[in-house]
Order: structure tokens, then C-alpha cells, then sequence
């Protein structure tokens, strides 16, 4: 229990009603507290720690100095509840709710289809709600830069920003976005000019959103006015079961609790402490939070500079320094222009906003992107203790390490004196980051010189590092070079010279990259160099040009984002009003996903007696557990029991393709993260440090194996090893007129999904009945494992699904195991138990999609025929088969991709290795083989000297073609979405301006690609392709639909709900789908392979159809009456108003040994081109322009099928240039969050994005003529990485070099930039072959 030393305690307020909290907990975090005290469930918890965005609320205080009330969005998941003391907040429930009145903010995203899964929706909404607050009529960029910080795996963010960008003022919106040639983006539908060939409509009309009405926001509480305005002094403490809080209420306060407990941290933005609480173990009894001390947050201008109070939040500081900005002489500005280009940079606006200046210095981490600045422009800072106060510079001398400064214990910063640049002085500050927005810097720098007046001799010079050591450094030697010289080239080179041994990383520096970080070093002093080559022409010191090719070298990357269209078919014209089908609809809960009312499986309600469920899992990646000491964790507070697999009553592993996967490890590990026992108590916090008390005792075994070449040389495979071959490709390689050998690597791929794996199990008490909440693909089988586990039949077990947020393949075999876990828990101690897993357990358990690595020989004639390949395919699939059998398969069938190869052969391998287990990721193999394909044809393009696009015509199937294993298909749509792309994208034109671009810059180049796409739709498993529904008619005429579908943002309910309207002929809002449940619809199959909608549409038409026709004698009786009549008719009748629906599937399979069969009903066909600027110093790069023809038949709902598209192509955009599971070499996971994992954000959206739905297509094969769609458009996004291979062409084209080029994916701005060539990396590859550190150990495993 916490008591307080405040009479009055804390005093906030939540959504206009106020709270008095007599006892906070210190360690209580805002987001846990509305969760689970408040019961406001719509804020989510993405991560944890500030990365997502999906925890976004709005603060809101009242400054009595100023008389304002400042409103700020925060993340919620680091704000401690006892800081609010004082504050408004509003949570996503606060702002409209669809019982009473919903907001245009949320409206918008909703009607403007911004929503799939919902779960990162109302992070979105505070976001922008917040914004709005500040300015009601922002600019695009505005929305941009306030929505950096929130994360969607879904949406692709395209239709968040149409839906938000409703609230530019026309003026606002494109004028500043510089698009010259299309009309503004509010002008008109989607904006555009461009051709409308299938009598487009648009996606959500404008015309009736609800106007932004501020009468509508809470009011600020005038209590809270009148407590900040008595200025209350008095100090608050909180007492918690661990962890005390003071927070003091004056300065001398402060300075005493430092001295008497120096020790403790002081919080302020929680940015940088929070996270070493809460993901490093580390604990401090003692906190003091100095957010009431005035002085902290001071700000004075003086002629020489300005006065920053430590405490001020980077968009404090931002104001300031903009107000400089414009109050200063503009040639004073230098430093203040260079810092607020970081802080523009730094983390998202929730983050910027309460992430303060002194604890971004004393936090001294090496990848600051202040310090490198603060150092470089000679600021100062006061350090005060009781002892008095002192001024200190902020340079190499203060930073003495990792996390380590020259402040004294008891001493704290007080303020931040940065300098006005003086006369003929320049400051410039540089910054590359794994992601252009809310990622921490690989390396950044603060450089700055001042010059002898009107002379181009240098009088000083300092240049700072960071990220490329355990704290900034400063290039020492090079500044030598430079200092009393001419700032001339001969001058530069030596500095050049000299700074490739100041930075000197070894080869296992923490954060890997090192070629790439030294390289940076170099290229961002030569890009300073440019700058300041460009001042001192300016001011007429020198009379030398920067050479045209160079000038482009420090433009910025294009950023304004332009127009974009979507085009589909029209519903027919005599469709009637009332059938949904064919039309944009919105997700049907779209509204209660942006009002936050949304049910997760994690918001149900706690139940009585509920226990938490904390995993303990492996910490060695293959030992032999010799014991397992839970008696420590036993006695912690709350603790309530420990499960291991001695527990399980039934079968104690699930079978995956006749492997068996233990659910907990009795004897022996296999990979870092295995399962190994779980501790069960009375909340999550105590779960998690009884987890934490739990020892294992390992005994190592030695031969582990991680990487492909050491499980191809230990033969170490799950069997079977498939083969496919037609022709006779050993004739056709000797018959070739070139041969080539080539190799690709593709990482593996995080699901990232935004809701974590969760789970609910209640015993319900009698006849060993159990409900299963969860969230996963596959109810049916989590049933299935949970009955096995506890040795009770399916009928005791009945699972609901009611939304997921977000699967993606991730949610079905894992998810069966940790239900089943999570089962026993509930099953030993009678009660009910709830498994939520954080972000980091999430990455680490539930493994991703397989890293491959492929290998080919391919023949072909001069004129680019490819006579013959053969493919050889290794997947990394971890410590269990789990469907890794299936995913090689499924590489074999589509090993071709588009393209007619008489001659072919492939062998795939599912490697056995202990790292953790990988698992179905949409697309199943097929992203990763058709690279490998795709890589080849590059490869054959860059021998031949040709252009990719012209080999893949050459060689695309063309007519009515069998595939390799012998399947008939017509090719026409295909041909029809590359012709239909080379058009609309204008593609050669586009190559010929991209010619001559790259011809007139030298470190900027641009590349395009254009690729296509045939994907097999369907389970070749023909048994998976059946589906079942149950529909029930009540008597009012409201009808309920259950499927075996589950929801998981790709809309399924809602095309569901399209269907049922159609075949009944009544309105979708008389239909219902409340959720997928065992108990109503029994054995159902997954919902993957892009086939949910195929399968359960025809099953609940099947039903529909059969009441349909049940109620026709009634109908006929009664012409005129309506549904509701005929219904209760029926009802009197005694005509039952429920029936099942079933669909028997395709007869699909694929027969091995013969290597043929029919293992998907048909294809679906998309062509997509993209564009891209590279920067070649930095490897960075931006997709300038993005056109997707997609044939989905006739899509039964062309925003969700729009959506799914562009979903998937960010998707794969992520996979293929960004996304990086790194695991140190004895294969531990490095990466498990979004500080380390960089899924795409909105920066990452191409510029421009258009999608056509293919015109004139339709598919007798599916429902109502439709197409899956889920999968096939994630390979879309290789079109970037091959624009970016386009683009590195050219680059090394001027540096002299030509033909293939292993380029591996994804196309990271390392790779990219090392693969330029320019004289920078040959620097460093020189200087790196002459040192001697080239056998020490790489940090991160090449697997
Ligand atoms: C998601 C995320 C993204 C981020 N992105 C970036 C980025 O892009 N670039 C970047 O530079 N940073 C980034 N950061 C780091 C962030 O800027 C720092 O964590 C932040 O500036 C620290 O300030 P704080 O007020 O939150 O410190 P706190 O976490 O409250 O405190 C951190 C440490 O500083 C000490 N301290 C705080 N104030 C004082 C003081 N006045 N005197 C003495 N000691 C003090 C505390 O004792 C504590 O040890 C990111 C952080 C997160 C969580
Ligand atoms: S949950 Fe708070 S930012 Fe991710
Ligand atoms: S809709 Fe954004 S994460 Fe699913």
C-alpha cells in the first residue's frame, strides 16, 4: 500500500472529471492507470516506450506567467501518473464517443478509410486532435511532422493523411507541399487530374464530414487555474510498495534532496529514465521529480545568446530558438538554426514535448542529437548543487562515457547557454538515422567554423561525432589539419585523412555498422565543406563554385508529398442504391475504432480473482536445463504459482507438419527466448518481476548454429527437401549463350503487429468447460491445442475472437501455444488468467518471416532471352519447423513469378537452427523467392548492359502458359497491369528525365523499377479451403452473421456484411457480426493465404441464399411487405429464420512426387512502379513516386481492397529497405521494440501513390468475381528496392564500375551507401583492410 505526506495528495484531471489520487503509485504509469483504474481502454499500449505512438493522450496545463492554457500530446505509456499534478487530460473517450457525439477527427480518419486493424487508430486521433487544439488550420506538413511519432503497420498511411489533410485550408495544403504540376490536393476528390478509365468514384466524399466545432472540446477546469495560480510550494511524496516519489516544490529543495540522496534520479520527461526502468531492470528506490521548480524552466535573451532553463521540453526549446531566429541579425543565427534543425528530428512531437534539453545532456548518451551541437557551438551550462554553482563548458571534457558526465553527484543542470554565432562564423548540424523521422541518429554531428574576416582562413574549428562511440567524440586531429589554413580543397583532403583515424571503431562496436558509421564521418564533412564552400562564395571571400554536379549534394531529399489517386471499377449502373457491393464502404466498425470503443481482447474487463501471466524464457541458445529454482519468485509480493511443463495434464507440445514444438522446455533449450516455465500473480508488474526471480540452470551444448552456411555444412534441415524441375535445365544452361552466377540474401521480417499476442482464459467452474479470449487467425486451432493441452474434448472449449489488432501470419501457431500455456495457468489455479505479452517478449517469442538466402544460375541468349535458371533456397527457420516446410514449398511454386522460363529448376531447404523459431508472414516465402528471380533478371540486365524492364518483358508469360508444375493460366491480366503501369506511370519518360538527372549530379541519383507480380490464391492443402457460416434472422429482422473468418483489419467482416446484404436484399445496417466464436461456427480453417473473404463469403451466401429462400412463399404472398413483415410471418409460421452456410472450397493440391498440381484456384496479377532519390553519401533515400495496377476481379470493396494494397506495399517497402533483426553472435535478439526496429512511418509513404484497380476485369473463380488480395501487393514494395539498385547503378557507373553487384535486401542506407562507391567508403575499406582489428568478433550475427 502507498500513503502520501499530502493532505490534498494529487490532484488531475481525466476527460473533465476530476480525480484525487491519495495514493499514487511511483511507479504507475499514465497508461496503465486510465487502462486499468479508469477503465478507459481506448489509449493502447503499442511498446511501452514512447516508439508507437498508439498510448497518445492530450495534456493539457495552465501556465499562470503567460495566462494560457498549453495543450500537448504526451505518451501516456512514460508519463507517470504522479507528475500530473495539475494537469487536464483527455483521452481518446474524451473528445466524442459514437453513443453521443463523435469528433470530426475521428470521423474523418474513419469515413477517409485510415483504419484496418483500429488498433493504432486512436493514437492517430490524439495526435491530431491535439494539433488541431494548437492551430485549427495546420498544413499538411504540420500533420506530418504531428503524426511522426504514431506508427501503423496497416493502413500505409496514405488514407490517414487524405483524411486529416480535410482539415488544411485549401492554401495551406499543396502551396506549400510545392506541386506544380496537379492541381491542389483539396481541390478536388483525391486531387487529381489524371484519367478516369473506370468511371471513378471517389473513395469517401467530402462533401458531409462534420465541421471542427470547438464548442465541442472539454473546457479546461477552472480549479486547476486557480491551483496553478497559488503557486503551491509545498513538496509532495508518495510512498509506493518500491519506490518513493518527492517532488519538490522550490529550488533550495531540490538542491538539499540532491545532496541527501545523490543517488537518485531526477525525472523530468521520463524519456531516458523510464525506459532504463522499464526494459533494463534497473530500480531506484528513490525518485526526485523537479517539475514544479520555476527556475528549471527559465528563459532569458541576452545580445550574446540566450538562457535556456534545463527543464524546458524540446518544443520549448524549439519556440525559443525559432524566436531567435527572427529576433537575431540573421548572420547570428547560425547555431540557432542548426539546433532547431535536430530538435526538429528528435523522436515524435509526443516525445519532443515533454523530453527536456538538461536531461538530454546528463543523460550523455552517444547517440544525443543535441550534445554533437551544444559541443560543436561552444555552449556552456550551470551545474548547481548546495555547494554553489558553476559554469561548465559542454565539450569532450564534460562527457566523459557512456551514459557518463563531469556533474557531481549532488549537482544538477540548472540551465543552457548557447551562443549566437558570430560574425563570419558558421555552425551547420547533420544527422543520419535509420529512419528519416522518430529514430535515433546512427551518427550525427555539430561542426562549425569561424573564418579571419573576409578571408577564407580559418581561425577556429570544432567538429563533433556522435554514434560513433560510447559518447560524442571530437574529430581532434582533423580540426588540426584545418585550423590557420585556407579553407581550400588541399586542406580538406588532409583533414579527410586525418579524421579517418580519429574515428577509429573496432570491428564489434556496439550498434555494428562500422565501414558505414565511419563513412558517414567522412561524407558529412565533406557535405559541411560544400555549405561552407557555399557561404564564403555568398559573401564573395572566394571566387571558386561549388561544381554544378555537387551542388545537389546538400539539397535536402524531396519531402512534400504529393496528390495521389485511387481508381476503381464502378458498380454497374442498374445496381441498386441499396447493394452495398462493389462500393467503397467503410470498415464497419471503423467509428468505434476511432472513438477508442473498440474492444480489444486486452480491454475486456478484469475478472474476479484474475491472475497475470509472466513467461520466463531461455537465456542460452542450446543447453541442457539442469534445474529450475522458482522458490525466490514464490515469495515476492503477489506471486500465486509457477507453470512448467510438468503441469500440463495433456499433450504437453502442438504438432506443426508432423513436428512436434514443446509448449514449455523440460530438459533442453534450443534458442534464446524458448519458453521454459511461467509465473503467475495477482498483477502484471508482479508477474513480471516473479519471471525476473525465476533461475534456470543451463548446462551449454556446444554445437549451435545460427547461420545458413553453418546449417548447410551440419546438414541441420527439417525434411522434407523439396526439388521442382520442367525442361532440361542443365541442355539449356550449356545451350545458353551467357552463363551467370549470382546469390541474394533476404533478413527475415518482424510482424510488428501493434496489438501483442493476448490472451484471456476463464475456467468457467463446472464440467472442466474453459472461454478462451484471444487474438488470433486461427480460433479453430487455438481450440484445438487448449483441449490437447488439458486433456479435455474441444466441446469444453470455446474460443472468441472478437478483433485483432493486426496479424498478419504471426497469429496462429505461436498464439495456439501460448493459449494453451496460458490454459494450464487457469486450468492449476482455478482462476482466470490473462497473458498479454509486452513488446519486446512479443519480438523475441513469436519469430517473424524467414530470412533467405538464394543462389542461382541462370542462361540466356544476348538479346535476353533466359533460356534456363536453376534456383537453390534456404530458409533460416529457427529452432522449430513450425510451417517452414510449407513455406519452402511454397518458394518452389512461385519461383517464376511472371516469367516463362523453359528450363527450370528449384530446391528449397528449411535450415534448422537455434534461433527462434520463424512462422507464416503474409506472403508465405513468396516476397523472398520472387526477389530472388527478380535479383536474377537484374543481374542478367546489368551483363548484358541492358535495362531490367526490357529483360522482363522478354521474358514475361505472355499467353495461355502451364506453370512448372504443370497448372494452366491466361497470362492476359497480367500483360494488361504492365502495359496499363508503364502507361500511367509514364514510364519512359520518366526513364529518360531520370537519365539526365543522373547525368547532371553526382552524389544524387535516381532509379526506377517496375515489377510485376503473379500470385497463387489458396490453401494447396485442399481440406483448408472449406468454409461455415451460421445466420440468424430475429424477429425485428435484425440479422446476426458468424463466420469462420477473424477480423483482423483486412475488413473481412465488412465485405462479409456486403455479401449478406446482397443475398437477403437488405440494408447492411440491419446486419450484425459480433464476433468468430468455436461455439458458432466449429471447425474452422485459418484466415490467411488471401483467401478469408473467398471462402466465408460463399459460405454465409450459401446460408443467405437458403433463408432467402425459405421466406419466398412469404414474399410472394405479400409483394408489398417489408422484411421486417415477412420475418415475423415466417416466425409465425414456424419457418426457422436460421440456417448454416458451407462452402466446400477448390479442389487444390499438389502432388511432390510428380512435382505438379492445381495448388491455387487462380492468380492474382498486379504491376507496380517506383521511383526514388538517392542520397549517395548517406544512403538515405525517399520514393519519389509510386504507381500500383492491381487486378482484384471485381473487388466487393475497392477502399478495403485499396487499403490492403497499399497496407501491403509499405509492408513490403519496410521489408526490402529497412527492417533489420540484428541478434549478437550467440544469438540473442537485439531488436524488440521500435527504438531498434524500424517499421516504415509516414515519412516512409511515397510521394506520390497511386493505385488503379485493373478496368474490365472479373473471376468466374471467386465470390461475386473477386480476388484475394491480403498477400500478393507485399512484394510490390521490392519495386523500391530494385528503383534503389537503379539508382545505385548510376552511382557506380561514375565511379567506374559496371555488371552485377550483390546487393542485399533489404537495401538499408548502409548497404546503399557502401555499395555507391564513392571516394568516402574507399577511404574507409582501405583504411579498414590496413588495420589489424579484422578478426574480432562482428556485434551482430551475419545469419
Ligand atoms: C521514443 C524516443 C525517441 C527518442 N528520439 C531521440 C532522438 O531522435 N534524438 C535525441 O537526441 N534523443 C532522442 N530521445 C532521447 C530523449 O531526447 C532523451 O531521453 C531526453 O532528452 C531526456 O530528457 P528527459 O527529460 O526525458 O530525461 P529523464 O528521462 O527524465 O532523465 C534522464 C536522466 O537525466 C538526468 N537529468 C534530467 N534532468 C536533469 C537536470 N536538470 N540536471 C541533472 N540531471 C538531470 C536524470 O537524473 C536522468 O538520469 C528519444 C527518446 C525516446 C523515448
Ligand atoms: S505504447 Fe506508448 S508509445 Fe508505444
Ligand atoms: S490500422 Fe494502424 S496498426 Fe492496424
Amino acid at each position: 500500500m502507498t500513503e502520501h505526506t499530502r493532505n490534498d495528495g494529487l490532484i488531475f484531471y481525466v476527460n473533465g472529471k476530476k480525480i484525487m489520487e491519495k495514493n499514487p503509485d511511483p511507479e504507475a504509469m499514465l497508461l496503465s492507470y486510465v487502462r486499468q483504474k479508469l477503465r478507459l481502454t481506448g489509449t493502447k499500449n503499442g511498446c511501452g516506450g514512447g516508439g508507437c505512438g498508439a498510448c497518445t493522450v492530450m495534456v493539457s496545463r495552465y501556465d499562470p506567467e503567460s495566462k494560457t492554457i498549453n495543450h500537448f500530446s504526451v505518451n501516456a505509456c512514460l508519463l507517470p501518473v504522479c507528475q500530473l499534478h495539475g494537469a487536464a487530460v483527455t483521452t481518446v473517450e474524451g473528445i466524442g464517443s459514437t453513443k453521443n457525439k463523435i469528433h470530426p477527427v475521428q470521423e474523418r480518419i474513419a469515413k477517409a478509410h485510415g483504419t484496418q486493424c483500429g488498433f493504432c487508430t486512436p493514437g492517430m486521433v490524439m495526435s491530431m486532435y491535439t494539433l488541431l487544439r494548437n492551430n485549427p488550420q495546420p498544413t499538411l506538413e504540420e500533420i506530418t511532422d504531428g503524426l511522426a511519432g504514431n506508427l501503423c503497420r496497416c493502413t500505409g498511411y496514405r488514407p490517414i493523411v487524405d483524411g486529416f489533410k480535410t482539415f488544411c485550408e485549401s492554401e495551406n495544403c499543396c502551396q506549400n507541399g510545392a506541386v506544380n504540376e496537379t492541381a491542389c490536393c483539396m481541390a478536388n476528390g483525391n486531387g487529381s487530374k489524371e484519367p478516369m478509365d473506370n468511371g471513378n468514384l471517389e473513395l469517401f466524399s467530402k462533401d458531409d464530414l462534420l465541421p471542427l466545432d470547438p464548442t465541442q472540446d472539454l473546457i479546461f477546469p477552472p480549479e486547476l487555474m486557480l491551483m496553478a495560480d497559488s503557486l503551491d510550494q509545498t513538496t509532495q511524496k508518495f510512498v509506493g510498495e518500491r519506490m518513493t516519489w518527492i517532488s519538490p516544490g522550490s529550488l533550495d529543495e531540490l538542491l538539499q534532496l540532491k545532496a541527501d540522496y545523490p543517488q537518485a534520479p531526477i525525472v523530468m520527461g521520463n524519456t531516458n529514465i523510464g525506459l532504463d526502468i522499464k526494459f533494463k531492470g534497473i530500480f531506484h528506490p528513490i525518485i526526485i521529480s523537479p517539475t514544479r521548480v520555476p527556475e528549471l524552466f527559465k528563459v532569458s535573451q541576452k545580445p550574446e545568446g540566450v538562457c535556456v532553463g534545463a527543464g524546458c521540453s524540446m518544443s520549448v526549446l524549439k519556440s525559443v530558438l525559432e524566436r531567435n531566429c527572427s529576433s537575431f541579425p540573421q548572420e547570428n543565427t547560425h547555431m540557432f538554426r542548426a539546433l532547431l534543425q535536430q530538435i526538429n528530428l528528435v523522436g515524435g512531437q509526443p516525445i519532443r514535448n515533454v523530453a527536456t534539453l538538461g536531461g538530454n545532456i546528463a543523460s550523455a548518451y552517444p547517440n544525443s542529437d543535441l550534445t554533437p551541437v551544444l559541443a560543436a557551438g561552444r555552449c556552456t551550462l550551470v551545474a548547481l548543487s548546495k555547494e554553489g554553482r558553476r559554469r561548465v563548458p559542454i565539450d569532450k571534457d564534460f562527457f566523459l562515457g557512456f551514459a557518463k558526465t563531469a556533474l557531481k553527484p549532488d549537482e544538477i543542470v540548472l540551465s543552457v547557454f548557447i551562443p549566437a554565432s558570430r560574425k563570419d562564423e558558421i555552425v551547420q548540424a547533420f544527422r543520419h538515422a535509420p529512419r528519416k523521422e522518430n529514430a535515433l541518429a546512427t551518427v550525427n554531428a555539430g561542426m562549425r567554423v569561424w573564418f579571419i574576416e573576409n578571408s577564407n582562413v580559418v581561425k577556429e574549428i570544432s567538429i563533433y561525432y556522435g554514434g560513433v562511440g560510447p559518447t560524442i567524440l571530437s574529430a581532434d586531429q582533423a580540426c588540426e589539419q584545418i585550423v590557420g589554413r585556407p579553407w581550400e580543397e588541399t586542406t580538406l583532403n588532409d583533414a579527410y585523412g586525418m579524421l579517418v583515424d580519429d574515428i577509429s571503431l573496432g570491428a564489434s562496436a556496439p550498434g555494428g555498422k562500422v565501414e558505414f558509421r565511419r563513412s558517414l564521418t567522412l561524407s558529412l564533412l565533406f557535405k559541411f565543406n560544400l555549405h561552407v564552400l557555399q557561404y564564403l562564395k555568398e559573401k564573395d571571400v572566394t571566387l571558386s563554385e561549388i561544381p554544378k554536379e555537387m551542388q545537389s549534394a546538400i539539397q535536402p531529399l524531396p519531402k512534400h508529398i504529393h496528390p495521389s489517386y485511387q481508381e476503381f471499377q464502378n458498380v454497374l449502373e442498374n445496381q441498386p442504391v441499396q447493394d452495398p457491393v462493389g462500393r467503397p464502404v467503410m470498415h464497419r466498425t471503423a467509428l468505434s475504432q476511432a472513438t477508442g470503443e473498440a474492444v480489444y481482447c486486452d480491454d475486456l474487463p478484469h475478472t474476479d480473482c484474475e491472475l497475470f501471466l509472466g513467461i520466463v524464457t531461455s537465456s542460452r541458445p542450446h543447453a541442457k536445463i539442469t534445474h529450475i529454482d522458482f522458490s525466490e519468485a514464490l515469495n515476492l509480493p503477489g506471486v500465486v504459482d509457477v507453470v512448467t511443463a510438468k503441469d500440463i495434464p495433456g499433450k504437453k507440445f502442438r504438432t506443426f507438419t508432423g513436428f512436434d514444438e514443446e509448449l514449455l522446455a523440460e530438459h533442453e533449450v534450443s534458442c534464446v527466448g524458448q519458453m521454459v516455465c511461467a509465473v503467475v500473480a495477482d498483477s502484471k508488474a508482479h508477474a513480471k518481476r516473479g519471471a525476473a526471480a525465476v533461475k534456470i540452470g543451463y548446462e551449454d551444448l556446444q554445437d549451435r548454429i545460427f547461420t545458413f552456411e553453418e546449417a548447410i555444412e551440419k546438414q541441420s534441415f527439417f525434411l522434407p527437401r523439396r526439388t521442382i524441375e520442367r525442361g532440361n535445365v542443365e541442355k539449356g544452361l550449356e545451350e545458353a549463350e551467357q552463363v551467370h552466377e549470382g546469390e541474394i540474401r533476404i533478413g527475415g521480417q518482424e510482424h510488428f503487429y501493434l496489438e501483442t499476442q493476448s490472451f484471456l482464459v476463464i475456467p468457467v467452474g463446472e464440467e472442466k468447460e474453459m472461454k478462451v479470449y484471444l487474438s488470433t487467425q486461427h480460433p479453430a486451432f487455438a481450440q484445438e491445442a487448449v483441449a490437447e493441452t488439458l486433456n479435455i474434448p474441444s466441446n469444453r472449449v470455446s474460443c472468441h475472437v472478437k478483433r485483432l489488432g493486426g496479424a498478419f501470419g504471426g497469429k496462429v501457431t505461436k498464439t495456439s501455444i501460448l493459449a494453451s500455456i496460458t490454459a494450464v495457468a487457469a486450468w492449476k489455479t482455478g482462476r482466470p488468467v490473462r497473458c498479454v505479452l509486452e513488446r519486446g517478449e512479443d519480438m523475441l517469442i513469436t519469430g517473424g518471416r524467414h530470412p533467405v538466402w538464394g543462389k542461382y544460375k541462370v542462361g540466356f541468349t544476348k538479346d535476353g532471352r533466359i533460356t534456363a535458371a536453376d534456383f537453390q533456397y534456404y530458409a533460416n527457420s529457427g529452432n522449430t519447423a513450425d510451417e517452414s516446410v510449407l513455406v519452402v514449398e511454397k518458394i518452389l511454386l512461385h519461383l517464376d513469378n511472371a516469367y516463362n522460363i523453359p528450363n527450370l529448376r528449384g530446391k528449397s531447404a528449411a535450415c534448422k537452427t537455434n534461433l527462434p523459431s520463424n512462422t507464416a508472414f503474409r506472403g508465405f516465402g513468396v516476397p523472398q523467392c520472387m526477389l530472388v528471380v527478380e535479383n536474377m533478371i537484374s543481374d542478367v540486365a546489368l551483363k548484358l548492359g541492358r535495362l531490367p524492364e526490357e529483360i522482363r518483358e522478354i521474358n514475361m508469360y505472355k499467353e495461355v502458359s502451364l506453370t512448372h508444375y504443370k497448372m494452366e493460366f491466361d497470362p492476359e491480366n497480367l500483360v494488361r497491369c504492365w502495359d496499363d503501369c508503364k502507361e500511367k506511370a509514364e514510364f519512359q519518360r520518366r526513364r529518360q528525365a531520370i537519365d539526365m538527372f543522373n547525368q547532371q549530379n553526382q552524389y544524387k541519383k535516381r532509379g526506377i523499377a517496375i515489377i510485376p507480380i503473379k500470385y497463387g490464391v489458396g490453401f494447396s492443402e485442399g481440406f483448408l479451403n472449406q468454409a461455415a457460416a451460421l445466420v440468424h434472422i430475429y424477429k425485428d429482422g435484425s440479422v446476426l452473421v458468424s463466420h469462420g473468418g477473424a477480423e483482423m483489419g483486412q475488413g473481412i467482416h465488412t465485405k462479409i456484411q456486403q455479401v449478406a446484404s446482397r443475398e437477403l436484399n437488405i440494408p447492411a445496417s440491419l446486419i450484425h457480426i459480433s464476433e468468430t466464436s468455436t461455439e458458432c461456427v466449429p471447425n474452422t480453417c485459418p484466415s490467411a493465404a488471401s483467401f478469408g473473404t473467398d471462402a466465408n463469403g460463399m459460405a454465409v451466401q450459401d446460408a443467405c441464399q437458403i433463408l432467402y429462400k425459405r421466406l419466398e412463399p412469404i414474399r410472394k404472398k405479400n409483394p408489398n411487405g417489408t422484411w421486417q413483415n415477412w420475418v415475423m410471418t415466417a416466425f409465425l409460421e414456424k419457418i426457422s429464420l436460421s440456417a448454416t452456410g458451407y462452402y466446400r472450397g477448390h479442389d487444390l493440391d499438389m502432388d511432390w512426387e510428380k512435382q505438379e498440381g492445381k495448388p491455387y484456384a487462380y492468380f492474382t496479377y498486379a504491376v507496380c512502379c517506383s521511383e526514388v532519390e538517392l542520397d549517395c553519401l548517406t544512403g538515405e533515400y525517399r520514393t519519389l513516386r509510386t504507381d500500383i495496377v492491381v487486378d482484384v476481379g471485381r473487388s466487393i470493396n475497392p477502399s478495403i481492397d485499396i487499403g490492403q494494397i497499399e497496407g501491403a506495399f509499405m509492408q513490403g517497402l519496410g521489408l526490402y529497405t529497412m527492417e533489420e533483426i540484428k541478434f549478437s553472435p550467440s544469438g540473442v535478439l537485439y531488436t524488440r521494440g521500435p527504438g531498434q526496429y524500424k517499421i516504415p512511418a509516414f515519412c516512409d509513404v511515397p510521394l506520390k501513390f497511386n493505385v488503379y484497380l485493373l478496368a474490365g476485369s472479373s473471376n468466374p473463380l471467386a465470390i461475386y468475381s473477386s480476388k484475394g488480395i491480403g498477400e500478393p501487393a507485399v512484394f510490390l514494395g521490392s519495386s523500391v528496392f530494385f528503383a534503389i539498385k537503379d539508382a545505385l547503378t548510376a552511382a557506380r557507373k561514375d565511379a567506374g564500375l559496371s555488371g552485377p553487384f550483390i546487393l542485399n535486401s533489404p537495401a538499408t542506407p548502409e548497404r546503399a551507401c557502401l555499395a555507391c562507391a564513392t571516394r568516402f567508403t574507399k577511404m574507409v575499406s582501405q583504411s579498414e583492410s590496413r588495420s589489424t582489428s579484422g578478426s574480432a568478433q562482428p556485434w551482430a550475427l551475419d545469419i
